[in-house]
Formats: structure tokens, C-alpha cells, sequence
């Protein structure tokens, strides 16, 4: 087994490279700079000079949901255009891919945890741009595996525990949104996952277990990093609606993903978000 990481430094990324050295599996993580996603023939001559790979993890992204409003073209050439190449390429070359997709496909109005079965209808740039990457890839690889998650956090700078963290030691008073609620993950232990998916098919939700609101996530951030003594000045985390907070780009309200189809799959559902915030923050800012 020989695996490409594509987005290798990104938050996904960077866990999948721990998860692969942990278990010895030889991999090979690639950045824009090494291999440009949006480009065939430059992923075409990193396969040529770097291959051959049996799989490949597609991280990569364009992961900023409130700019990809108004730089619709440059989301649509690195989350859609991208994973027809890669799939086009893995077709050729004779590899397996394991995309990594999102919450966001789904519209935010649903009652229940969402299906993979179930109607996507994103209403954003970022989350057209994935939906339409997901039908990109399924038609150059049919048997490509799509792993859609939500809320990640994890080692790395940019997530909402370590802005949660960086804005409570700052700051008195913090607000939240408290009216979304989905399900926070872990980016270890999704990586353990992805790991166990490379030879997986078709779509699965995967995401940590338990559902919270960012207003709920941001108050157990908030106990947590007091138990652990660091210098919080916050004292009170303000809940604000959706609507009041006003993000260029409109969040689902509700997107918990049914993760029963890959939880079977594993053995057993990821532990508890909880359980992974206690373990980022102390291996952290202990
Ligand atoms: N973060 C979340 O909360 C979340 C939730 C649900 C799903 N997801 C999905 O999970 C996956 C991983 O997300 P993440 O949070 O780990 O993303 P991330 O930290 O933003 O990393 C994405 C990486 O993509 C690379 N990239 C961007 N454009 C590229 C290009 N043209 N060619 C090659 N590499 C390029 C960037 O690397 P460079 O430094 O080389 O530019 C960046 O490190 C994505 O598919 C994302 O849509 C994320």
C-alpha cells in the first residue's frame, strides 16, 4: 500500500499524516506548491516522478465558506473541477480515492440526522462547489469512496476551538451562534477512520458522536480550559441567532449527519467530540 495525501498540511491532512506514520503505512503528502489539484498535467507529472500510489486521500480545498462567496470561480476549480481530475487520473493510473466532503451539500432545514441517501441542496458557494465535486468524482470513478463530515477541530491554528481559546483568553465577553447545531469531530479520530475507509465505495457520514449547538460547544471549550488553569478572561459566552451574527454565508441550521451506515461499517461509532477536546486541549495547552 502506497498513499498520496493531497491538502497533507491542512487540519484533515496533518492528522491522516500521524495516522498513516502510527501504523507504518507509506504515504506521500502533497501540497499546492508540489502538486496543484486544479491542474492535470501537474498532478499527472507528481504521479509520474512520486508514483505509483495504490490510494489516494483528497483533502485538499477550499475550505473559507464566507470568501467563497465572492471568489465563486477559484472554490469551483478546487472543490469541483479538482475531484473529476483526480478521479479521472485514479481511473487511468489504476488507484483508489477517498475524497473527504461536507455538511454543507445538505440545506440546514431537515428534522432528523441527515442520510447519505437523503436530497443534498446546498445553499452556499463552498457547499455547491463540494456537492458538485462529489458528482464530478462519482462519474470519472464510480467506485470512489466520499466521506462527508462537519465541524472539524484539531492540531492546527485554524478551527473553532483554538479561535474559541485564543478569543476567551482575550476577551470578556464572547458571542456564539447558538441556533446551528451539528456534530463536532475530531480530526484524529476521523483520520482513524479515513484510514479504515481506503477500500471503502460510495458515500458514508462520518463525524465524532454526540450533536451540540456552537453556543453548547463553546461553553464546554470554555470548562474545559478552565479545568486545565489557563488564564481565561471570558466570563460570559453570549448566545446570538444566525441572523444577528450575520455571516456572508448562510450556515445550515441543522446538519447532524446519520453516521450509522459507517459506524456499522467500523465495528463501532467514533468516541464523543467531549472526549476529543479533552484530549486536543491537554495534548494542546497542557
Ligand atoms: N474544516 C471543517 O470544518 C470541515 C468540515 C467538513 C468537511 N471538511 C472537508 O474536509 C477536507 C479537509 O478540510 P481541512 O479543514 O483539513 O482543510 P484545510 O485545513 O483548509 O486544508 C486544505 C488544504 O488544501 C490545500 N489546497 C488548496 N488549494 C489547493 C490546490 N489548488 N492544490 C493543492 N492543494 C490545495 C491547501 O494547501 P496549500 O497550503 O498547499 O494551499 C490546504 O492546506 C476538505 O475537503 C473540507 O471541505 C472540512
Amino acid at each position: 500500500m502506497r498513499v498520496w495525501i493531497t491538502g497533507a498540511k491542512g487540519l484533515l491532512g496533518s492528522a491522516l499524516q500521524q495516522a498513516l506514520l502510527a501504523r507504518g503505512v507509506e504515504f506521500v503528502g502533497t501540497s499546492k506548491s508540489d502538486a496543484d489539484v486544479t491542474d492535470l498535467s501537474s498532478l499527472a507529472q507528481f504521479y509520474r516522478k512520486m508514483g505509483p500510489f495504490t490510494h489516494l486521500i483528497h483533502c485538499a480545498a477550499y475550505t473559507q465558506v464566507d470568501l467563497a462567496e465572492s471568489q465563486p470561480e477559484l472554490a469551483r476549480q478546487v472543490n469541483a473541477l479538482a475531484p473529476a481530475l483526480i478521479g479521472s487520473l485514479a481511473a487511468e493510473m489504476g488507484f483508489r480515492v477517498v475524497h473527504i466532503s461536507t455538511d454543507y451539500v445538505f440545506d440546514g432545514l431537515s428534522s432528523h440526522p441527515y442520510l447519505e441517501s437523503d436530497r443534498i441542496a446546498p445553499q452556499t458557494v463552498y457547499g455547491q462547489t463540494k456537492a458538485e465535486g462529489e458528482t464530478h468524482l462519482l462519474a470519472a470513478l464510480p467506485d470512489a469512496c466520499i466521506i462527508r463530515t462537519s465541524w472539524l477541530f484539531g492540531m492546527g491554528p485554524k478551527h473553532f476551538v483554538s479561535t474559541m481559546i485564543r478569543l476567551m483568553l482575550e476577551k470578556e465577553e464572547v458571542a456564539v451562534v447558538s441556533d446551528q447545531r451539528g456534530r463536532p469531530t475530531y480530526a484524529p479520530d476521523l483520520a482513524e477512520a479515513v484510514v479504515q475507509a481506503l477500500d471503502w465505495s460510495g458515500i458514508y457520514h462520518v463525524a465524532s458522536s454526540g450533536k451540540t449547538s456552537w453556543h453548547a460547544f463553546a461553553e464546554v471549550i470554555g470548562a474545559e480550559a478552565l479545568a486545565l488553569n489557563l488564564p481565561v478572561r471570558c466570563r460570559y459566552i453570549k448566545p446570538v441567532l444566525s441572523l444577528d451574527y450575520g455571516a456572508p454565508a448562510p450556515r445550515p441550521l441543522y446538519s447532524v449527519l446519520d453516521t450509522t451506515k459507517a459506524d456499522e461499517k467500523l465495528g463501532k461509532p467514533l468516541r464523543h467530540w467531549k472526549d476529543g477536546l479533552k484530549e486536543y486541549l491537554l495534548k494542546t495547552y497542557a
